[in-house]
């Protein structure tokens, strides 16, 4: 497997990020299923308290055993969860990761790395902790989708 890049830096040295508030991450994240059951004026509000950060083919977006400070949703293109050189799943537009740390403070179970040009919108943890609390319905897709996930690592176990 090809090692991967670093993540992408903005002229500044910092990661590539633009703050989305704007109507354009608005209307992508109204489209994911896992914020349907919010009212829009709630969406926005959520929304404005996330960022966008963009990502080249082969950026790290984070890596295993790092601090878990974000919670992560795909807007556009593609990301692979990576343990010990073994691909775990491929995640597209609408679906996230980065909940295991952002819930239980444990650090990073494992590397996502873009595999295409990718946009996520990134939720700090204390504002994932205040949503989950505030609107508790954002939790039934995340934990179906989680259960979703567990039923797939148990019938395809790591060697
Ligand atoms: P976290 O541990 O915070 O950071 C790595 C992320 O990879 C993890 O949260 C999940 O979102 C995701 N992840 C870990 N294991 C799997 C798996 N088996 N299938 C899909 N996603 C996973």
């Amino acid at each position: 497997m090809q090692a991967p890049k670093s993540v992408g830096l903005n002229r500044l040295g910092g990661p590539e990020v633009v703050m989305a508030g704007d109507s354009e991450a608005v209307s992508l994240i109204a489209g994911v299923p896992f914020f349907q059951d919010l009212n829009e004026k709630t969406r926005k509000a959520v929304v404005e308290e996330g960022k966008e950060t963009s990502y080249a083919s082969g950026d790290v977006i984070l890596g295993e055993k790092g601090l878990g400070v974000g919670f992560y949703l795909v807007l556009d293109g593609k990301v692979e969860v990576r343990k010990s050189g073994k691909v775990l799943a491929t995640l597209n537009k609408g679906e996230f990761f980065g909940e295991m740390s952002v819930i239980d403070g444990q650090p990073r179970s494992a590397d996502v790395v873009a595999i295409a040009q990718t946009r996520c919108w990134v939720l700090p943890s204390w504002s994932f902790a205040g949503l989950i609390k505030a609107h508790p319905e954002v939790a039934i897709p995340m934990l179906k989708e989680l259960v979703k996930r567990l039923r797939t690592a148990q019938s395809s176990p790591a060697s």
